[in-house]
């Protein structure tokens, strides 16, 4: 087994063996050869922004998140938080205001959840939004008349008091969307309706211009106005200044990390995906060399993906990275696995053992960086019952197990976009920033049946194709994901005057918000035809393309 500094590259080509048992070399050594920049001088952070929050009280609805992303879309900061917090963990943030989100329940269910007392007690504004609405009418003395007609899809509203603050810039009538069993039957004492629709008289209801209940939703897209409500709300009526921007973001999360790391060492697992990308810089900038990177290359990664992502830190940064080629490390422990679920267990595995045996190599370490996002915690937060799982998606570069280390999270409480935001004015280069989504086992569970070195080299190759046209046709931002499958189906073909007998390539493109559901991509048949004719003519082995034309669901993203 080699290890030590091997040098891992060569000047010329850049690039980086991807063979051989583990072997090692710093980033800096390899950074020098090629001609790489000084580290960054670390900045100053700036004294903290006055805080100010929203809290969203979710009371489970499917569009809570969304509120969150509407209020932070204000530049205002938003949590999203179970309706059983205390308010001791609620006051640090700072509120100037509460959203009390959709749900399920039905007010007079029992159990059903209601909204803490300190709602009505701190006197902060309230916006309640459908079944947050018919708490507020429920706690408050009115009447919710339960498993009234169900109003689902569009409706007009109509406002009859146009001056009220909630109001602003809004139109005396426009579409809004409505999801809902229960409706208001009487206001609450006090209360006045300022809006109506064909089926609710009381569409919106308000007291003194402080407490706010809709009837509707307006989160989603197909309630135009939604954005100016929740803005009004935000600004006009809680008093919000805005100051939530990514710039901000970065000096508040900079001088964090320094008072939480002091003079501590910190790891952390480089992938060049989006995430560790992010979350190694923003350690880097905040703490310098007491960060270690540690880039594990599984073996399974994409065509020069391990010297896009050494260029790209080489540019950026002098930062210390540890290169780490298990690549035939995997590929012995994946021989003969040809099942999915056991692809991934066996990656994962490896990829700690990996891991933790880098790490221990540089001595006491005292925290891991983790790229845990706001849905994320969201997501292990507020999950009361583990819904099915159709696959383990546990992230390959995840928590060991048996590390006692801190966990220092600096990216916890952006969404996807927000951080994409903060590598940009980080000074990431955009076609990092702009990535799309890659699992951690790779290439693993793209290729269909058992993984060897020839299937890897030929959906490299194919994989290549596929992400270079759809760049060229400038697709690539606005489609989720686009790669290429292996098949383990061969049939038959003919070049030239020869029969061949090759692998049937499919190419998956598709269109998503958030991977949850997602629907394949019109490509233009142009392109279809420049990849297809590419891939045949370009890729050994391969004499056949087809193109996946499902939805998820029924089926999934990934073919395993
Ligand atoms: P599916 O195939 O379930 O994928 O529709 C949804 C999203 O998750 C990604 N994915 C994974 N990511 N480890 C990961 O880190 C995994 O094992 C894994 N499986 C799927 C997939 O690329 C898509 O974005």
């Amino acid at each position: 087994m080699a290890k030590g500094k091997a040098k891992q590259t060569s000047s010329k080509s850049h690039r980086v063996k991807t063979s051989g048992d583990i072997e090692v070399s710093t980033y800096l050594e390899i950074a020098k050869e090629l001609g790489g920049e000084q580290p960054a001088a670390v900045e100053e952070a700036k004294p903290k922004l006055e805080r100010e929050a929203i809290i969203v009280i979710d009371f489970g609805s499917q569009y809570s998140m969304l509120i969150a992303r509407r209020v932070r879309e204000c530049k205002v900061y938003c949590e999203l938080l179970p309706p059983d917090t205390p308010w001791e963990k609620i006051a640090p943030l700072k509120p100037k205001g509460f959203i009390l989100s959709g749900g399920p329940a039905s007010v007079y269910e029992p159990g059903a959840p209601l909204a803490p007392s300190y709602i009505y007690e701190s006197h902060l504004p309230v916006l309640g939004i459908c079944y947050g609405m018919q708490v507020l009418a429920h706690q408050l003395g009115g009447q919710v008349t339960p498993g009234a007609k169900h109003e689902y899809g569009h409706a007009i509203l109509h406002l009859s008091q146009v001056d009220s603050p909630l109001f602003t810039d809004l139109p005396p009538s426009s579409p809004v969307w409505m999801s809902h069993g229960d409706k208001v039957e009487k206001l609450p004492p006090d209360f006045t309706a300022l809006a109506y629709t064909e089926n609710s008289p009381f569409a919106v209801m308000s007291k003194d211009g402080k407490v706010f209940g809709l009837q509707f939703h307006p989160e989603v897209v197909h309630t135009p106005e939604g954005k100016t409500i929740l803005k009004n709300f935000v600004y006009g009526v809680c008093g919000c200044k805005g100051n939530w921007t990514m710039s901000n973001f970065i000096n508040d999360s900079m001088a964090k990390i320094r008072q939480q790391v002091g003079r501590g060492k910190v790891i952390s697992a480089l992938s060049g995906g989006v995430d560790s990308s992010v979350v190694a810089t923003i350690i880097h900038r905040a703490i310098g060399d007491q960060l270690t990177c540690i880039f594990v290359n599984h073996g399974l990664l994409r065509r020069e993906e391990v010297e896009r992502t050494f260029n790209v830190f080489k540019l950026n940064m002098g930062m210390n990275i540890i290169y780490v080629d298990a690549s035939q490390r995997f590929l012995k422990r994946l021989k003969g696995v040809t099942d999915p679920e056991v692809k991934r267990k066996v990656i994962g595995e490896e990829f700690i053992r990996v891991f933790e045996e880098e790490a221990k190599k540089i001595g006491k370490v005292d925290f891991l960086a983790q790229g845990t996002l706001y849905p994320d915690v969201i997501e292990s937060a507020l999950t009361t019952s583990a819904a099915a799982k159709i696959k383990t998606h546990h992230n390959v570069g995840g928590l060991p197990a048996k590390m006692t280390l801190k966990l220092l999270e600096p990216l916890r409480d952006l969404f996807k976009d927000e951080v994409r935001q903060v590598g940009l004015a980080l000074g990431l280069p955009e076609e990092m920033v702009w990535r799309q989504p890659f699992p951690g086992p790779g290439l693993a569970i793209r290729i269909i049946g058992e993984v060897t070195e020839e299937k890897l080299e030929i959906l490299r190759g194919a994989d290549f194709i596929v992400m270079n046209e759809i760049k060229k046709a400038q697709l690539y931002r606005q489609l989720w994901q686009s790669f290429a499958i292996l098949t383990d189906v061969k049939s038959v073909g003919v070049m030239g005057d020869y029969r061949t007998y090759g692998y049937l390539v499919a190419v998956r493109a598709v269109t998503s918000d958030d991977a949850m559901t997602a629907d394949w991509s019109r490509l233009p048949y142009e392109v279809l035809a420049r990849i297809s004719s590419r891939i045949v003519n370009e890729v050994p082995g391969v004499n056949r393309v087809v193109y996946d034309i499902t939805s998820k669901p029924p089926s999934t993203i990934e073919w395993e």
